[in-house]
């Protein structure tokens, strides 16, 4: 009776047993899941759910799988978010707010906004990912963050199966951070995201690196949220490397927030070392590829992995890495780094 029921259950949550995740990260690690299944709405979310907590598994929420480095197998439960749909809910002269479940990709409901004329999210286009796990480190590029635009989100609380919102607030965004890679760890699977866009009186944002050198080469005139959509695919796609061709999960680490006066002594040294304003009293931001690239690492070769040729901070699997041979060259990496300018670079990827 009871394997009538677990079959019952695999059959009505299509479970699959030792499901390669090749094709559900970006790094192209050859890695499996123990089980796996992908839902699309938040009914068979809670199923699942239940099953896996009835059955004491170990869970894990899976978006679009591009800033995850697997070390092992996953001796557990991977639940891909497929949920879909983004709708507009609310609108008012100047400002429209819109929905979009957790498994939309987040580049889709860049161009729905920008096929609307919609602002605010033109500068993140092209970041891969969906727009689930979009809050857990507040994606940003290109001198926006998603808390610029942010209005709530849901989620499912695991413990209680109960789907709470949170505010802006209650997010605590930071530079690559937010409540969900802190206290609320492991214990929500967000659903949605709704977030405020300009309809009227855009406040676009053209002064970080090459945007406006960028608009210039393209001729325009008048700015609109698709040109500078455009600009900022143009110059991404010049960048960094494609993770459909090389394994990557973009940025491996942050950009390092040490003290000014460190910063400025180090200056000194190094009168080429770029550094930028931080919200923080008293730091300054340093570009963590400059100071990897400072100590030899651009380009290089480190058996089947190595440091991308154009962008120092970026990771990529040349074929046939393991998780672990990515990982010891991060590692390296750190301690070269910190050998070199004693300042301790952290993970943004999330290793497994
Ligand atoms: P995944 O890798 O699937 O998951 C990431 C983490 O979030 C995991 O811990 C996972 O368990 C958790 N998670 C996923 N979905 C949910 C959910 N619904 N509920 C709860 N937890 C969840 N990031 C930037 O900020 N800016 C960039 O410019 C940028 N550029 C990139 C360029 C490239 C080429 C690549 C490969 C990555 C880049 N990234 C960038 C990193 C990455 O795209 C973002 O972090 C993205 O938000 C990850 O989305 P994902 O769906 O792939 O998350
Ligand atoms: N630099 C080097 N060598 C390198 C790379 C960078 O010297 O190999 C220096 C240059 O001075 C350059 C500066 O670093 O001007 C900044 O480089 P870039 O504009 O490429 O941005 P980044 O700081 O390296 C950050 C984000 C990216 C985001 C871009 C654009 C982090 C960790 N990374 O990279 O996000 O797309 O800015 O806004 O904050 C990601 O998070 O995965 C990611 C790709």
């Amino acid at each position: 009776m009871l394997q009538v029921t677990f079959a019952t259950l695999f059959l009505v949550m299509n479970l699959q047993t030792e499901q390669s995740l090749y094709t559900y990260q970006t790094f192209g690690l050859d890695i499996t899941a123990k089980e796996f299944t992908e839902i699309s709405n938040v009914s068979d979310l809670k199923d699942v759910v239940n099953y896996s907590k009835s059955h004491n598994k170990k869970l894990l929420i899976l978006g679009g799988g591009s800033n995850i480095l697997f070390t092992q197998d996953f001796d557990g439960l991977v639940i891909k978010n497929s949920l879909k749909g983004i709708e507009k809910i609310k609108e008012t002269e100047h400002h429209v707010w819109v929905k979009a479940a957790a498994g939309e990709v987040w580049h889709q409901l860049v161009l729905y906004a920008v096929n609307n004329n919609w602002g605010g999210i033109e500068n993140m286009s092209l970041i891969p990912g969906c727009c689930g796990a979009a809050p857990m480190q507040n994606i940003g590029a290109y001198g926006v963050e998603l808390k610029d635009v942010f209005e709530s989100l849901e989620a499912y609380k695991i413990e209680e199966q109960h789907i709470y919102t949170f505010t802006n607030e209650e997010c605590k965004f930071g530079y690559r951070e937010s409540v969900f890679k802190h206290e609320a760890k492991g214990k929500y699977i967000i659903t949605s995201i709704t977030l405020r866009l300009t309809k009227t009186w855009h406040q676009f944002k053209t002064d970080y690196g090459d945007i406006k050198h960028t608009l210039e080469e393209m001729q325009v005139n008048d700015l609109t949220v698709k040109e500078i959509s455009d600009a900022v695919i143009k110059i991404r796609q010049s960048k960094l490397p494609d993770p459909k061709v090389l394994g990557n999960a973009g940025s491996f680490f942050k950009n390092p927030e040490i003290d000014t006066e460190l910063y400025n002594k180090l200056k000194n040294k190094y009168p080429l070392m770029p550094g930028y304003p931080s919200p923080h009293l008293g730091k300054t931001k340093i570009a963590a590829g400059w100071l990897i690239e400072q100590c030899g690492w651009k380009g290089k070769k480190v058996g089947p992995c190595g440091s991308h040729e154009k962008q120092a901070l970026v990771l990529v699997n040349y074929g046939g890495a393991t998780g672990n041979d990515i990982l010891q060259l991060a590692k390296d990496i750190i301690a070269s780094v910190y050998q070199t300018f004693e300042i301790s670079l952290q993970p943004e990827v999330n290793i497994i």
